[in-house]
């Protein structure tokens, strides 16, 4: 395993040196190198430093070029020249390209470095509610924290997972009165071994519990009355009541494993701990608040409050730890995970990847940890996402008004896909084979849709556009990596091989140099919980891919050594883009 460092970064350093030699105040100083057309690359930093110098750019850009040779002994760069106002132009020489690139194909990672101290995260996404169906909000939160789980450990990270479900709840006493009047209720013949059938069975037999157990608690006093005293048995622990609430959560993760089964996120069962998982810490939550002065009575209930968070009328609005029946909310439940994550779990950065509308309360409560002593300041962090809205621009709904249930959304964008593909395919393709291939088509291009927006823009759920061929999209980049493989089956005994000792064409040379890039984009996508940097990246790879496609022929049987470097490039194009895949969670079918 050896880490290789980009030409970027090599170039960067030899230009910072030569600028420090030059002009020794100039030390340390950031040459503000970009990728250009012009060159290879662009550095702009002669301009803010001359100005800060009261010098002229063009002198210190000519001052650098002089004293470059003798920090580039290695002919990494092969050209430099001051060009404009005092920007430098540098080209890199052919052989630093695929030199560079060969050494990152002899590494399984591509070179790409781990972090120099990593540390332990604990990411709280995908927290369905127990006894409820799944949205498009819980789609996000799923499809963004596998991402960046994955980004992290890549980067060595310690990540303990965390789904913080629903699980906990005055709501749960209706359902188990129900249960324990109506016994049979969730009865049913053993499951299928389909995980998709057994998690929808279970989530209609929940939906008829649901329904049957609110008609009566809305028509029947007295069982109203009953429900109600069933909550504090659930708090207390009483047996037959914690027996019921766990057949009602087993039921609910046979649906939830249904539907993570189907978005192909793996999920443990080990990381699913609910918010009843703190249920015993929350007196002691409170107690510590109380006393330390962090909280304090307010009307019966526990509150903290903060200087600028006021309500519209200008009253303050505070976290309410406890209410005053002495019940405990989302808050108390959240300060105490704080605790154990912080304290047990060792974690040095906590994540929350929760919609942004949610954003005040977690201000809130990492704000009263903090000044319980829970949590260091700094180590908490949400990463907002917007919302998912339908073509109207609002929220999306289905066309009776409800939430869009999961399943039917990614069964609706797998069909899609399944049209896409069954066009592309010729007609010897077994219809099992499509059936497959459109699976990773369609849940790729749902997560791609969600992932390649910023994160906390709210985006439109199209899925004509998701599943497009054309632009943006998951299957573009699928596409192009079964063209890539393609030409393997085709390459006649012809090996990918590199040749630094030939001269790239402009299109090799595009291609190359950002394959080359796919480490400092990794480590700026991780550092940055920014999965979408990873996408415009590959996207834009695809995009050079095709263009050196259109341009070089790649197996050309009378120049053999020009065939084996452009199959080489053609190797490292389909490496980089199925790896950069794999860390979004999204699969590279061999064929499309
Ligand atoms: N279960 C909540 C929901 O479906 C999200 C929980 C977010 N995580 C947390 N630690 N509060 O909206």
């Amino acid at each position: 395993m050896a880490t290789v460092p980009s030409l970027a970064a090599t170039v960067r350093l030899r230009v910072s040196d030569a600028l420090s030699a030059a002009l020794p105040e100039a030390a340390s100083a950031d040459p503000l190198l970009r990728r250009s057309d012009r060159a290879d690359f662009q550095a702009n930093g002669m301009l803010a430093l001359a100005k800060q110098l009261k010098g002229n750019p063009r002198e210190l850009a000519g001052k650098v070029t002089e004293a470059l040779p003798a920090q580039n002994e290695d002919g990494t760069i092969a050209r430099i020249e001051v060009s404009g106002p005092g920007f430098l132009n540098i080209t890199v020489a052919d052989r630093a390209i695929v030199e560079n690139l060969a050494a990152r194909r002899r590494d399984e990672r591509l070179g790409v470095p781990y972090a120099d101290d990593p540390g332990t995260t604990v990411i709280d996404y995908s927290q369905p509610n127990v006894a409820k169906e799944m949205h498009v909000g819980h789609l996000r939160s799923t499809v963004i924290g596998d991402a960046v789980v994955h980004l992290l450990e890549h980067r060595g990270e310690t990540v303990i997972r965390r789904h913080h479900i629903g699980d906990w709840g005055t709501n749960f006493g209706m359902l188990i009165q129900y249960l324990i009047e109506h016994p049979h209720e969730l009865d049913h013949a053993s499951d299928t071994a389909d995980a998709k059938d057994a998690g929808e069975a279970a989530m209609a037999r929940l939906n008829r519990l649901y329904k049957s157990s609110r008609a009566l608690f809305d028509s029947d006093e007295d069982f109203k009355a009953r429900a109600r005293d069933r909550v504090p048995a659930l708090q207390s622990g009483d047996a037959e009541t914690l027996a019921l609430w766990h057949k009602i959560v087993d039921e609910s993760k046979t649906y939830f494993q249904g539907v993570y089964d189907e978005l192909d996120v793996e999920i443990r069962d080990a990381d699913i701990v609910g918010e009843s998982a703190y249920n015993d810490d929350l007196q002691q939550v409170v107690k510590d608040l109380e006393e330390s002065g962090v909280a304090v009575r307010s009307e019966g209930a526990l509150c903290v409050f903060f200087e600028d968070i006021k309500g519209p009328d200008g009253t303050p609005t505070p976290l309410i730890v406890q209410k005053s029946n002495g019940g405990f909310g989302y808050a108390a439940t959240d300060l105490a995970a704080i605790r154990n994550r912080v304290g047990d779990l060792k974690a040095d950065t906590l994540l929350y990847v929760v919609d942004a509308r949610q954003a005040l309360h977690f201000r809130m409560v990492f704000e009263t940890a903090q000044r319980a002593g829970w949590l260091p300041e700094g180590a908490a962090r949400q990463l907002p996402f917007g919302t998912v809205l339908g073509k109207d621009g609002k929220p999306f709904k289905t066309r009776e008004g409800e939430t869009v249930r999961l399943v039917d959304l990614l069964d609706e964008a797998v069909e899609r896909a399944a049209a896409v593909v069954r066009e592309k395919a010729d007609a010897s393709v077994a219809e099992e084979e499509i059936q497959r291939r459109a699976q990773q088509v369609g849940i790729g291009a749902v997560k791609y849709a969600d992932l390649s927006n910023s994160m906390t823009r709210d985006y439109v759920f199209d899925l004509d556009r998701m599943v497009s061929l054309q632009g943006d999209t998951s299957v573009y980049l699928q596409y192009a990596y079964a063209r890539v493989r393609s030409i393997f089956r085709k390459a006649n005994g012809l090996e990918p091989v590199p040749h630094p000792e030939r001269e790239l064409v402009p299109a090799e040379r595009a291609l190359a140099l950002h394959l080359d890039g796919f480490g400092d984009t990794l480590v700026t996508a991780a550092d940055e919980y920014a999965p979408h940097k990873l996408t415009a990246y590959l996207y834009e790879l695809a995009t050079l891919y095709s263009r050196f496609f259109e341009n070089c022929l790649v197996l050309d049987p009378g120049e053999p050594e020009q065939s084996e470097n452009r199959l080489f490039l053609c190797e490292m194009t389909a490496k980089v883009l199925h790896q950069g895949l794999a860390l979004l969670g999204i699969r590279t079918p061999e064929r499309l």
